[in-house]
């Protein structure tokens, strides 16, 4: 299947699966294995907001085992929290305090998810390759977390 179909198919997917579900550990556990059944990525996972701490929490993820905090602004999934922006990292080596949580992963795609214009978590996907993530990417995953926003 071409990427752009995939792309497509996956969020259509997710709007259909996820619609029917309103508990949110349950909607973002399905949302990574369906990203999986169309991409097989290395990693994709969420972290969550904890406002207590000022840091991302672990949440339902794929993949290997992963750090299960992130302090605000550090790293790329704090980043695109810090600054509300996704983030596309061709190479994570060149990212400034990148947070390697697997040696394995080259690029890097954050997506950050808000709800009345504050981030509540971010998407967070994770690729062998270099350059996994083209601006068609960035376009449905940042549709799918505008649709997440209201389902988790
Ligand atoms: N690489 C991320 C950390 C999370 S792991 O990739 C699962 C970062 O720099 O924020």
């Amino acid at each position: 299947m071409e990427k752009l179909n995939k792309l497509e198919q996956m969020l259509k997917e997710c709007e259909a699966v996820l619609s029917k579900e309103d508990h949110p550990v349950s909607n973002m556990s399905n949302c990574c294995a369906i990203i999986q059944k169309y991409f097989n990525f290395h990693w994709v996972g969420f972290y969550l907001v904890d406002d207590n701490t000022n840091q991302l929490y672990l949440g339902p993820f794929q993949g290997p085992l992963a750090c299960t905090r992130i302090p605000f602004g550090k790293g790329v999934c704090g980043t695109a929290w810090k600054e509300s922006k996704t983030q596309v990292v061709a190479d994570v080596h060149k990212f400034p305090g990148h947070i390697a949580c697997s040696s394995l992963t080259n690029s890097e795609i954050v997506v950050p998810i808000t709800r009345e214009n504050k981030v509540i978590a971010v998407l967070d996907i994770d690729s062998v390759e270099f350059d996994s993530f083209s601006d068609k990417d960035k376009e449905y995953f940042e549709n799918l977390a505008l649709f997440l926003s209201e389902r988790i």
